[in-house]
């Protein structure tokens, strides 16, 4: 069954972020010229996921009015005639994407948050993607794509991974593959997945990304999901339910992740992004180097 919707949570107050995310949303802030969060809407758009759910709190409406229509600013670009511009708003919010909210009153976890979906989804398999991470394809490969062709193919959730350095496993969920070697794009079974082990306890140095292809049977397992680590209820314990009853793989990005839930790693994001982008990438790579002098 073909993958269209994608939850994402947004409920978060991005304490990691102030003072940034004081007053605006923290997925809203600019990566070269997008909030972050619409890079995050474009990768589901690319991999054919056009139903976007918001799971969202009072404090955060600039994101459904980043993907609403504004008839003002439209009808008066229109009117100066300044079609490109016009094209790069309408890009925001094409025909065929829909975006819903629902809202999480209470921060309680991911797993919490996922579950605030359940209504709005459905029976139907669906995606969580976590808008902190920013993937960036490899070339043409866009990984959500792949990852959901490996569903499509095995019928089993999938959970994309990525190696981090040792000294950063206790911040992830991390899973155990048995020692298999998984290169990337490719999928492979987890024998066990845990919730921000401390370092000597890690199976692995694979940790998730942000991005999941599960199944609605989730639901019913978050619903009796205790609260785990950090007191929350942990989106990777009713995985690990998951994996007992059916199985679930983790499958290995092509490309690489960017947590712009950190500062560091914002600022690379905006390095990277930077120097990929169509009109600025040659200017900004000529300010780099002055920067590097
Ligand atoms: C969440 C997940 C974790 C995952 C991480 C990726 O943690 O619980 O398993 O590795 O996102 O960014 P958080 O960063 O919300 O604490």
């Amino acid at each position: 069954m073909s993958i269209r919707k994608a939850v994402l949570p947004v409920a978060g107050l991005g304490t990691r972020f102030l003072p940034a995310s004081k007053a605006i949303p923290k997925e809203m802030i600019t990566v070269v010229d997008k909030p972050v969060i619409q890079y995050v809407v474009e990768e589901a758009l690319a991999a054919g996921i056009d139903e976007i759910v918001l799971v969202t709190h009072s404090s955060k409406k600039a994101i459904e009015d980043h993907f609403d229509a504004n008839y003002e600013l439209e009808a008066e670009l229109e009117r100066r005639g300044k079609t490109e511009l016009l094209a790069l708003l309408r890009d925001i919010a094409p025909a065929r994407l829909k975006v819903s909210s629902v809202r999480q009153g209470r921060a309680l976890g991911l797993g919490h948050a996922v579950y605030c979906a359940r209504q709005v989804v459905g029976d139907a398999p669906f995606a969580v993607m976590l808008p902190d991470v920013l993937v960036a394809a490899a070339g043409d490969a866009n990984d959500l794509q792949l990852m959901k062709e490996a569903f499509e193919r095995s019928g089993r959730a999938q959970v994309m991974v990525e190696p981090v350095v040792w000294d950063q496993v206790h911040q992830y969920g991390v899973v155990d593959l048995a020692g298999q070697d998984l290169k990337p794009g490719q999928s492979a079974a987890m024998q066990r997945v845990v919730e921000k082990p401390p370092r000597a306890d890690a199976p692995s140095n694979l940790s998730i990304v942000g991005r999941y292809l599960l199944p609605a049977r989730i639901f019913d397992l978050l619903a009796v999901t205790p609260a785990g680590a950090g007191g929350e209820i942990q989106l990777t314990d009713a995985i690990a339910a998951l994996m007992a009853e059916q199985g679930a793989d983790a499958y290995r990005l092509r490309g690489r992740s960017h947590d712009c839930g950190s500062k560091l790693g914002y600022l690379e994001a905006t390095l990277a992004y930077g120097l990929r982008h169509a009109q600025l990438a040659e200017d900004f790579q000529a300010l780099l180097r002055r920067y590097a002098g």
